[in-house]
């Protein structure tokens, strides 16, 4: 993403404009012009090329409306966010129908503003890169969920391994994780498997044959999910960068529903690369005051990286029955809300080192539990939200939220 992001403001209202411009100009977005509604608003954006246009709808919409048809005709690549101070479904509906990309409800605020014209220009850089055959291919593509965090220890591997299970068994998806963990990895362990080969093998397959079959390198685990394995030697791990390392999860992705990465506690090449693959990003915290402020600095670095924090899910692990941090203070430092709990559960910590996932023993305590209902809601199955499978699962988590 360019550092300054040009915006053309297209408003009657001079101080209305005004007042845009002075919350964008802190933000690092350049507005290169502002134009009222009609012709002005289609010569500026052709003699501007601006990266995002902000566009106000209000009643009547018949102006706006038909200024911004008159901008997608001349721009049609060129992304539009309407503001308005209507909510309500008809106008939004009118306003997507136009070909609008986002809406925001007035009063604007920075951080939403800047976040939406990041959103649509994020989706827009991505939907040009799959037109013009880069390597997100077209077609299918499973959800990559990564698992990070700034910490080690916090149960990042006990979650991936427990949610790829759940995911397999309980939603009975295809399923591959990665273990992406560039120290030792522990996913093998943890789910009590050995594996026919390893990152490392199926790069070097991918390399001389890419539409190979990736089967033959993944190791079938009891619940149906398969596990690719870190290289034995974490050495070899700088032999991938974030370009193969990229192609790999692209290439998992389109034969897989879901791919879950468990990665190290570090900002490397390869978590880059899975962040940035990444559907969702599933950030895993714990009560304590070093592993907040540890993420909470690693937040700043990813998000000045490019990733949106839209994408981000906190999670709250708890692998130790004592908290030092509230979920509100928690909740303050990341500038974001708690997605899902993990409770303390003991079962959970012995079962791991068993090599235990939860579709072995799931339903038996809290902890796995909550796993599993998460695996439910990413999946999508309302019921998981539902009051009867809170209580049936006793949730612990925030679902919904
Ligand atoms: N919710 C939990 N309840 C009890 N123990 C947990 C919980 N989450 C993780 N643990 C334990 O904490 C330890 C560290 O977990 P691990 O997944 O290896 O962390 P990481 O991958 O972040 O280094 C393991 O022994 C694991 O069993
Ligand atoms: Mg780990």
């Amino acid at each position: 993403m360019p550092s300054a992001i040009q915006v053309l403001i297209v408003d009657q209202d001079a101080d209305v404009r005004f007042g845009l411009r002075k919350l964008l100009g802190p933000a690092d977005m350049e507005v290169v012009g502002e134009a009222s509604f009609g012709t002005e608003a289609v010569s500026q954006a052709v003699a501007l090329a601006p990266d995002a246009i902000l566009c106000a709808l209000e009643d009547p919409l018949v102006r706006p409306l038909e200024t911004i048809e008159a901008l997608l005709n001349a721009l049609p690549q060129t992304p539009i966010i309407v503001y308005s101070t209507r909510d309500d479904v008809e106008t939004v509906r009118k306003a997507m129908v136009a070909g609008v990309r986002d809406f925001l409800v007035r009063p604007l605020h920075r951080e939403p503003l800047v976040a939406a014209v990041q959103g649509v220009l994020g989706w827009e850089e991505e939907r040009r890169r799959r037109l013009s055959g880069g390597r997100r291919p077209l077609g299918f593509r499973g959800t990559v969920l990564t698992v990070f965090s700034a910490k080690g220890g916090v149960g990042k591997t006990t979650f991936a391994t427990n949610l790829a299970a759940a995911l397999a068994s309980e939603v009975g998806q295809s399923v591959v994780i990665i273990d992406a963990d560039t120290s030792f990895g522990d996913v093998l362990v943890n789910m009590d498997i050995a594996a026919p080969a390893d990152i490392t093998d199926l790069l070097q397959e991918l390399e001389s044959n890419p539409g190979a079959d990736v089967s033959r390198f993944l190791a079938p685990h009891v619940s149906g999910a398969r596990v690719l394995a870190p290289p034995q030697n974490p050495i070899a791990w700088s032999s991938v960068d974030a370009a193969k390392f990229a192609t790999l999860v692209e290439c998992l992705a389109r034969a897989h529903d879901y791919v879950v990465i468990d990665l190290a506690a570090a900002v490397n090449p390869v978590t880059l690369a899975a962040i940035d693959a990444a559907s969702l990003v599933l950030w895993v915290l714990t009560p304590h005051v070093a592993a907040i402020r540890d993420n909470m600095q690693a937040l700043r670095v990813l998000e000045g990286a490019g990733l949106p924090a839209d994408k981000i899910r906190f999670i709250v692990n708890h692998p130790a029955p004592a908290d030092e941090v509230s979920a509100t203070s928690i909740e303050a430092s990341m500038r974001a809300p708690i997605y899902w709990t993990v409770p303390y559960d003991r079962n959970l910590y012995r079962q791991s080192q068993l090599g235990k996932t939860v579709d072995q023993w799931g339903h038996e305590s809290a902890g796995g539990r909550s796993v599993v209902a998460l695996a439910r809601t990413i999946a999508g199955i309302a019921d998981a939200n539902s009051e009867g499978a809170r209580r049936r699962f006793k949730l612990i988590a925030l679902p919904g939220r």
